[in-house]
């Protein structure tokens, strides 16, 4: 069949090995074939179907981004109405018991009856969609709307990938699928990656991308928000035999190739309502799709139908919410934030608002650009999202509450802590306070990350130890640090003569450390831990480092020309190189560690003398720089030497030289080998 010249034939058999195909991709997560193989056969069917207009069937996934843009959707009428579930408020395990007992007396079960079986599943956050199958074939599809009537969405809903246009394996008559059409995260995020790269408008979060897409008239576009689907439960049914739990009847789904989310158990009574909800609970941020809750229903169809209904919901069902994770607040002040590295990011304060299972005052408004883009103003009524661990976020503001003229947000000229200029430079999305450790901010952000525990691990150096210091003027730089004294200490709110002690002995303690841990404590631009930890392991003494020009450093693996840049600036400023002699004359010292430059070293083992005055640099400059490239640097010339290098007035050294006949190299010979 598969070499079948018969077109009719040949594209039955491209049709069934696409849909396969497709299945295994989007709803298994594991293809058979490469996408390439995938695409080969999908352009074999479009040509076949072009060439053959009338060879075009429902089920062709040729089809699934057809049709024009429509004026409006025709609605659908319900046969088997579109129910809800019954949300319980109390959200603690109270709600579980409640839903157990009332089944328990519904079902009139005696106190000392089996416990009742559920079957537990999550509340997908999307929109709820009625699929109906004939004969096995996608022929319809429709929203809730009141539950009632819905309207025919089937255009954007056949661009659901992981949904079957043909059932598998033996198909019922009538099959209608009910489930949730939702937005993935990953699909979300790149989704709006995308949109934002093109400047165009991004989405607020997923459920609203799946309610646009499914109410896009054009399916064309509807094809560029992708969505995915749940199947949950059932609406009408002909000619199939229903199985005899709902479990069983989500299995039987997926075996006609229904999307059907695994995570879902079978569990007993109220206590495997509640063991579900907290394992839920804790998955929650790790799911690739946003849930709202779990859902609760009875396991047993026979105890479903017993039960039956109540007006619009059935009574064998609950729905049992999680802590939102958005809410709405208003916005009490737009504050700047001085970080170590001098960025400003302005950051809203909040009425306080519970969401996501905590209280919220603060949100991070990123940068001037974000602020400009939300139109985030004082006084704004505001989205505000917290999902998990993630930092709460201003998603949107309600532009219907706003105060009328209320100012736009205008980040400053200058600081607000120091009063320097703030610069952002051309291209970049942060602006920074130019002030460095003369702002107030930035000296904090600078001793706390100093004292943090991966730099110099200064124990009981906290933050609020840390503001005192600064405000105090007791502490202008990390050098300061190791000057402080009882005295000076005691001075200090909280800090009694036992605690000072302590932390002094704490700064003591801090001495002892790595060139790695000193490095990375210095707060470097661009030099994080393994950036530290290569300038050690390959330049090896600190002298090393401040002898290295940017060839040089471009010579360490994994630095670029960006952080060689800031390394070199960080250490040419006469400011910094003092703080590191303070630091090294309080004491401050590591290991030496032997440099292990990659590339061969240039100079390795090659004895140097210096004599006589140069022009460009110090004898002690020339020195560093020889030996960064692995040259010894010695004081008198003997036969082992290899190099005298002679400047101006070179005296008695550069007789000795002639003298032995060691070779004699001017400054300009000298800049050659350092490479300048
Ligand atoms: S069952 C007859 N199961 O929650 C019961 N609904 O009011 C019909 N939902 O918008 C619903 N996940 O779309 C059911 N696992 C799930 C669900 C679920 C989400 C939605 C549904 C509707 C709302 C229920």
């Amino acid at each position: 069949m598969a070499q079948s010249t018969d077109p009719q034939q040949r594209a039955a058999w491209l049709r069934e090995q696409l849909n396969r195909h497709g299945y295994r991709y989007y709803v298994l997560d594991d293809p058979e074939i490469p996408d390439a193989e995938y695409d080969r056969l999908f352009r074999e069917l479009q040509a076949l179907e072009a060439a053959h207009p009338e060879l075009i069937a429902a089920d062709s996934p040729t089809q699934r981004v057809g049709g024009k843009p429509l004026d409006a959707f025709l609605p659908v009428p319900h046969r088997v109405p579109m129910l809800s579930i019954r949300t319980e408020t109390d959200t603690s395990s109270g709600g579980a018991v409640a839903f157990d007992t009332q089944i328990r007396r519904e079902l009139e079960l005696s106190a000392d009856a089996e416990p009742v079986e559920y079957h537990c599943e999550l509340k997908f956050d999307g929109l709820a969609i009625s699929l109906r199958y004939e004969q096995g074939v996608l022929v319809q599809a429709a929203t809730r709307g009141d539950g009632e009537t819905g309207e025919d969405v089937t255009q954007n809903i056949r661009t659901i990938r992981s949904l079957p246009l043909r059932l598998h394996g033996a198909a019922p008559e009538v099959l209608e699928v009910r489930g949730e059409a939702y937005m993935s995260r990953p699909d979300f995020e790149r989704y709006n990656a995308r949109q934002r790269a093109a400047g165009l408008a991004v989405l607020v979060n997923p459920r609203n991308g799946a309610a646009g897409s499914i109410r896009q008239l054009d399916p064309q576009l509807a094809a560029k928000r992708p969505l995915s689907f749940f199947a949950y439960g059932l609406g009408e049914v002909q000619g199939w035999d229903l199985p005899t739990t709902h479990g069983a009847l989500l299995d039987a789904l997926a075996t006609l190739g229904l999307p059907v989310c695994e995570e879902r158990v079978v569990a007993r009574g109220a206590e495997g309502l509640i063991d579900f909800h907290h394992a839920v609970a804790k998955k929650r941020d790790a799911l690739p799709f946003d849930i709202d809750g779990v859902v609760y229903k009875v396991n047993r169809l026979d105890q479903q139908r017993q039960l039956g209904f109540r007006t619009r919901e059935p009574r064998w069902a609950v729905a049992h919410k999680f802590p939102a994770q958005e809410e709405l607040t208003v916005v009490e002040a737009i504050e700047l934030q001085v970080g170590r590295t001098g960025a400003v990011t302005p950051v809203a304060r909040l009425k306080p608002v519970f969401v996501g299972g905590v209280t919220v005052t603060n949100a991070t408004l990123h940068n001037a650009d974000e602020v400009a883009r939300k139109d985030v103003r004082v006084g704004d009524t505001v989205i505000v999202r917290r999902a998990g661990d993630v930092i709460p976020e201003v998603v949107s503001v309600v532009l219907e509450r706003r105060i009328p003229d209320a100012p736009a947000f205008q980040m400053p000229t200058n600081c607000p802590v120091c009063g320097s200029q703030i610069l952002r430079p051309e291209g970049e999305a942060v602006a920074r306070c130019i002030g460095g450790l003369y702002c107030r901010a930035q000296r904090k952000e600078a001793i706390r990350h100093f004292a943090s525990r991966r730099a110099m691990d200064i124990d009981g150096l906290g933050d609020k130890l840390v503001d005192q210091l600064i405000e105090q003027d007791l502490v202008h730089d990390p050098a300061d640090l190791y000057a402080l004294d009882v005295q000076a200490l005691t001075s200090l709110d909280r800090m009694g003569t036992k605690s000072a002690i302590n932390l002094l002995e704490a700064l003591e303690r801090s001495k002892t450390t790595t060139l790695a841990r000193f490095l990375y404590s210095l707060g470097i631009r661009e030099v994080g831990e393994a950036t530290a930890r290569a300038l050690e392991r390959y330049l090896g003494t600190l002298e090393a480092l401040l002898a290295a020009d940017e060839p040089r450093l471009l010579q360490v693996p994994d630095i670029g020309p960006v952080a060689a840049a800031a390394i070199r600036t960080f250490f040419q400023e006469p400011h910094n190189r003092e703080v590191l002699t303070r630091l090294q004359t309080a004491g401050v010292r590591w290991p030496t560690a032997t440099a292990q430059m990659p590339a061969d070293q240039p100079l390795a083992g090659k004895s140097f003398v210096l004599t006589g005055t140069l022009e460009s640099l110090t004898r002690d400059e020339a020195a560093e720089r020889l030996r960064a490239l692995g040259a010894k640097v010695a004081g008198s010339v003997s036969k082992k030497t290899d190099y005298v290098v002679a400047g101006r007035d070179a005296g008695s050294k550069l007789d000795k030289a002639r003298e032995l006949g060691v070779s004699v190299i001017d400054e300009a010979g000298l800049l050659v080998l350092l490479g300048k």
